[in-house]
């Protein structure tokens, strides 16, 4: 089965069922200050699964772009990914745990023929803050003729909130048996050879800032199927990168390296010549997995660039990890853009985003390659020299960074590899004090929590839409919102325009946001297809396709934009508007940070 055959046969399935199908949201959180990229399908329907309205109504399904760094050691495994694509299926307040039970057993083997008998269930065994087993999702898997040995009860089966606050619950996830011989009669999710394709989650809690488990307005089913691993899973691959999805990034591998990628045959071959054949696997998954997430993050809607900052930061290490990968298997010349013009075609029926963006994705990649490559040497000569001489401490590895460009986390790979364990804590005090970097794992970038609708975020938030309309006055019609960052304390808004703006710019759009707060007008909402957001002259980003719902809120006749909330309901409980720094963000991008007070 191809990836297109399954996206489409899932699709198929929910749409029978009443779902609607929305479109993959970008990469990149928007208003979100708790997390630098989307981790999970729920993320950007954190508001809906709190209570509001969806303008698609109860049911949705879709496949979202996920990027999650927390796995990022795995990688080189058969199963983990950086940048991966999440199948789900959502009941807002609609259907709970029965159906969604009853629906992934109808998925599984009805529609993919699966087999049954390689099925393992987990579901939520209790935990100290929620004692339940969740027995009654235990009763509905026996309803579907699931054995009951198959089924393991686990008290980490717990799913979310993504940051600190907001929507979480129990989930039941479900396990397709991949290892050798027979399935065993009884599941353990701690046998390798289980590999989790599914999770239902049954999210019916809040978790408060003050650490409390509150029962949400609704009971939601928040559902994730890993797409590669499924892929490999019906094609009988032990290897997701043996996947269509994959296979041609590895064999390009291959040809720029001159190594294979080894197939049984040549690993034992070469595993007589000292063991690197799994070295060299594991290289080749790096690459081609880290080169797949650059690609998509570069040529995201709302693109980042590499950068020492934030979600820039995350592109670079991912960047000059594989690079360093790309040289331990001898590649000689830059690799990096070559791959991505084999990543691109894989994916862009699905992402137009990125054929529109290729020019960039492949530039950006070409310059990041050169520029490292200015340095690889020279600090991988200097790193030798300072193990050899027992002499790589926490400073040295400082210089690494600052003079050498390593990103702080190679370096810390890089010695554990020669058995050196340096602390990551030391490292950021010496960085702290280099003024011009913000790293991106920095603990205040997970402050707040996902669903922060607090009200001084609120306000923040719907500030910012008068900040955009006041800038457009201002600076013209190419400004465009680039993203932006609101969290309780302020707005942190990027926008396209070239220049630095003059002091008499920014006293004008705080005047104009400043009126507009004045004017005490109301905020309302509509509904409206992309078309007709599109014709009554809504801002916002366009990434929906044709026909799809979205909601459009309006500001008095000041400002209409296309937002999925939350906001206040009148300006006049905003306060005074006031900038606080005007500054570059990227090439073509600046940022502002303003407060309201
Ligand atoms: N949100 C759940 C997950 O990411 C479905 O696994």
């Amino acid at each position: 089965m191809t990836s297109s055959e399954l996206k489409t046969k899932f699709f198929d399935y929910f749409q029978a069922r009443g779902h609607k199908i929305i479109d993959s949201a970008s990469l990149l959180p928007e208003n979100d200050p708790s997390v630098l990229f989307i981790t999970a399908g729920m993320q950007p329907l954190v508001p809906y699964l709190m209570g509001e309205k969806h303008p698609e109504g109860t049911r949705l399904a879709n496949v979202q772009k996920c990027l999650r760094t927390d796995d990022i050691d795995e990688v080189g495994d058969t199963t983990h990914h950086t940048f991966f694509e999440m199948l789900g299926n959502w009941s807002l307040g609609d259907y709970f745990k029965q159906e969604v039970i009853e629906y992934s057993t109808e998925f599984l083997l009805g529609i993919l023929k699966l087999d049954k008998e390689k099925i393992g269930i987990s579901i939520f065994g209790g935990n100290d803050d929620v004692k339940e087993a969740d027995l009654e999702s235990e009763k509905h898997w026996l309803d579907q003729s699931f054995a009951k040995e198959r089924i393991q009860h686990v008290k980490e089966n717990w799913w979310g909130p993504a940051g600190e606050t907001g929507p979480c619950g129990p989930d039941t996830e479900m396990f397709y048996w991949v290892g050798p011989d027979k399935a065993p009669k009884v599941f353990d999710e701690n046998n390798p050879g289980w590999v989790e394709i599914w999770n239902d989650v049954l999210m019916q809690y809040n978790k408060t800032a003050d650490g409390k488990y509150d029962l949400l307005k609704q009971k939601n089913v928040d559902t994730g199927m890993g797409l590669e691993r499924t892929l490999a899973v019906l094609n009988g691959l032990d290897d997701n990168y043996r996947t269509e999805l994959f296979w041609p990034i590895i064999e390009s591998i291959e040809k720029l390296s001159g190594l294979k990628y080894g197939d049984k045959s040549d690993a034992e071959h070469l595993k007589e010549d000292g063991q690197c054949w799994v070295d060299t696997r594991k290289a080749f998954r790096i690459i081609a997995d880290h080169i797949r997430t650059a690609v998509f993050v570069l040529g995201d809607h709302k693109g980042v660039t590499p950068s020492n900052k934030d979600q820039g930061y995350i592109l670079r290490r991912i960047i000059r990890r594989s690079i360093r990968f790309g040289k331990q298997v001898g590649i000689k010349d830059n690799f990096a853009s070559k791959l991505a013009q084999v990543v691109i075609p894989i994916y862009q029926d699905d992402y137009p985003e990125l054929k529109h963006n290729s020019s960039l994705i492949i530039s950006e990649l070409k310059k990041e390659e050169i520029k490292f490559d200015e340095t690889l040497e020279k600090g991988l000569q200097l790193f030798d020299k300072l193990v050899k001489q027992n002499k790589l401490d926490e400073k040295a590895t400082f210089i690494l960074f600052t003079t050498y460009g390593f990103p702080i986390e190679m370096t810390l790979e890089m010695a554990s590899e020669k058995g050196i364990k340096l602390d990551e804590q030391k490292i950021d005090t010496e960085l702290k004090q280099h003024q011009d970097l913000s790293r991106t794992a920095s603990a205040g970038m997970f402050k707040g929590g996902l669903a922060d609708d607090s009200e001084n975020t609120k306000r923040h938030h719907t500030a910012a839409h008068l900040l955009l309309e006041a800038l457009r006055i201002t600076l013209g019609d190419h400004v465009q919102q680039k993203g932006s960052n609101i969290n309780e304390d302020r707005i942190r808004f990027d926008f396209s325009h070239d220049e630095k703006m003059t002091d008499e710019q920014k006293q004008k759009v705080e005047d104009i946001v400043n009126e507009q707060i004045n004017k005490a007008m109301p905020i309302h909402f509509e509904e409206m297809t992309v078309d007709q957001a599109k014709k009554i002259g809504a801002t916002g980003v366009f990434e929906h396709k044709y026909g799809d719902k979205v909601k459009v809120y309006f500001m008095g006749d000041f400002s209409k934009e296309i937002c999925g909330g939350p906001h206040v309901d009148n300006t006049s409980q905003l306060g005074q508007f006031k900038i606080k720094k005007e500054q570059s963000s990227s090439a073509g991008v600046r940022r502002i940070k303003a407060t309201l007070t």
